[in-house]
């Protein structure tokens, strides 16, 4: 579904990035995977991948919400592909506390991972993918965005803003065929989620319909069907993966 595309991933060395980053590769893209914090990691994903399915893969190790950095990965596509067809807008942090007791710090860094950075790769995208006339960006927004959580203040702000995003550039990039849309993941089984206390996760658990965590995977599969032509005529939209949750 995607041979020979060229597609980028944020935040693509564990959870669902890079479950995101699997399946693109095994649709036949080219890839380029992103983290922040660990070199030797992301070389080792990056040669999983080529090995495994025999497309072509690098990683960038690059702070979202650095916009050198960010421009430098752009720089970089451009002179090897002269050209991208899919950005996934996936990393991402989670910081919960209780309003009154969150740290500044906190406030500051979880908006420029969720909703700077994305604002930073969503531009350096399409001006790429504006000189082919064609593209698909997939934003990872989050359930928290759409209908909030207490303790997920600033987390359900950052979320909802790359909904704003989605929708604004969806309307301006769509004259050049670029599509824009979002996934809002509810409750899924990575290490963001395993990090709650256990009353909280249980409880989490109780409030989605289908009755179990959603996988990686289940995400990634939504995301495949927005980076693929099956989806050439939808742009704007919101797609929820999140067993019911939100019924
Ligand atoms: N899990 C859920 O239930 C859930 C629900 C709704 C929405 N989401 C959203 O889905 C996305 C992925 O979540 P996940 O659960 O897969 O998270 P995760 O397991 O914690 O993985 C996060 C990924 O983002 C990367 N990352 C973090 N900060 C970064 C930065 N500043 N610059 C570049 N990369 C960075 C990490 O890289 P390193 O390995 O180098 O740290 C890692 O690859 C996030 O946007 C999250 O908000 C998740």
């Amino acid at each position: 579904m995607l041979k020979d595309k060229v597609a980028f991933v944020t935040g693509s060395t564990r959870g669902i990035g890079w479950a995101v980053a699997r399946t693109f590769a095994q649709q036949g893209a080219n890839l380029f995977l992103n983290g922040v914090s660990d070199q030797a990691h992301l070389d080792s994903c990056a040669g999983q991948i080529r090995s495994e399915f025999g497309v072509e893969c690098s990683g960038f190790l690059a702070d979202v919400c650095d916009p050198t950095s960010v421009k430098r990965c752009y720089t970089e596509i451009f002179k090897r592909y002269k050209r991208l067809d899919v950005l996934v807008n996936n990393a991402g942090i989670l910081d919960d506390a209780l309003l009154g007791m969150i740290p500044d710090a906190a406030i500051n860094r979880t908006i420029q991972v969720n909703t700077v950075g994305p604002i930073y790769h969503l531009q350096e995208a399409a001006r790429l993918m504006s000189r082919n006339k064609s593209g698909s960006i997939i934003n990872i927004s989050s359930i928290i965005g759409r209908v909030g959580n207490e303790g997920q203040a600033v987390y359900g702000a950052s979320k909802a803003a790359l909904i704003g995003l989605t929708l604004s550039a969806a309307k301006e990039l769509a004259p050049k065929n670029i599509r824009v849309n979002a996934v809002a993941p509810g409750f899924i089984g990575t290490d963001m989620v395993k990090q709650l206390p256990p009353a909280k996760y249980d409880e989490r658990v109780r409030s989605i319909k289908m009755g179990r965590v959603g996988e990686a995977q289940d995400v990634a599969n939504a995301v495949l069907f927005l980076a693929s032509d099956l989806s050439t005529y939808v742009t704007g939209q919101v797609l929820g993966v999140d067993g019911g949750m939100l019924i």
